[in-house]
């Protein structure tokens, strides 16, 4: 993939540089409901994926390697060399797992939010194979409407559902192409649990109690991999940026202080 700087938008200022990765089918904006909770002590950069929000891309396949990559070229282009906390939410997260194995030594802390360091079921592929199709068959809406409202716990279904209906909207945006590629990237991904294992710098695993997704167990069994880390369950399911954002500013805040005072 020819690199190309990431569009993203940025957040307070400063030495300390903490980057947020969007997941799937989202865009920079997932994070909306986080960035004035922690631009006072960090500088935010929320970085559009490639194909996502307003980061182009006209190739005809991608990977999280290539997105890892892309992001380091964005770095490199904002002139950022010091280590920073990346952050990833879900298919973000795969992202930043991919970065941390080619980059570890841009890497402060490494923040999974709802994500996982293992690759697809077959079961997963399976099902990944049949959206695919039902996308190629034009079916984007109804795929957007069914996948959306389970991504939230029963708190939001109950008292936000603009939350969820504004979510359902911003799917829409993406692209069917950017949708496809996003999905092959994640069948492609291999599992990253040696990433964790190995981690030099200390890992956050964000885990939500109702996430259908990633269940917490897996997410509690993946704590324990690497040599530090800090793990939180939310009350959410797996949008606990949007549920439960000053939750999850504030455990975000605190092992990104404890990062970067012992990077
Ligand atoms: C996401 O939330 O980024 C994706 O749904 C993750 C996935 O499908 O594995």
């Amino acid at each position: 993939m020819a690199q190309q700087s990431l569009h993203s938008t940025e957040f307070g200022q400063g030495e300390k540089i903490i980057v947020l990765l969007h997941g799937f089918p989202e865009s920079k904006d997932v994070w909306r409901r986080l960035t004035p909770l922690l631009q006072e002590d960090f500088r935010v950069l929320c970085p559009d994926l490639p194909g996502a929000g307003n980061s182009p891309f006209e190739g005809a396949q991608l990977s999280v390697e290539d997105m890892a990559r892309a992001l380091a070229d964005t770095l490199q282009d904002k002139g950022i060399h010091q280590p920073i906390v990346l952050a990833g939410h879900s298919m973000g997260g795969y992202v930043a797992l991919a970065f941390a194995d080619l980059f570890p030594e841009m890497l402060a802390g490494l923040s999974l939010v709802h994500s996982s360091c293992h690759s697809d079921s077959e079961e997963k592929i399976l099902n990944r194979r049949k959206s695919i199709r039902l996308l190629e068959k034009g079916g984007k809406e109804v795929f957007v409407r069914e996948m959306i409202p389970n991504l939230f716990g029963a708190a939001a279904k109950e008292k936000a559902p603009d939350l969820i209906q504004e979510q359902i909207k911003r799917g829409m945006d993406m692209p069917v192409q950017s949708m496809i590629r996003f999905y092959e990237a994640m069948i492609a991904r291999p599992d990253r649990c040696r990433v964790l294992e190995q981690a030099p710098f200390p890992v956050q695993i964000i885990a939500g109690k109702e996430d259908n997704l990633i269940p917490v167990k897996e997410s509690m069994a993946q704590a324990r991999l690497p040599n530090r880390s800090f793990v939180s369950a939310l009350a959410a399911g797996h949008m606990g940026m949007l549920e439960t954002p000053q939750q999850v500013a504030d455990d975000l805040r605190q092992f990104a202080r404890y990062c970067f005072e012992t990077a």
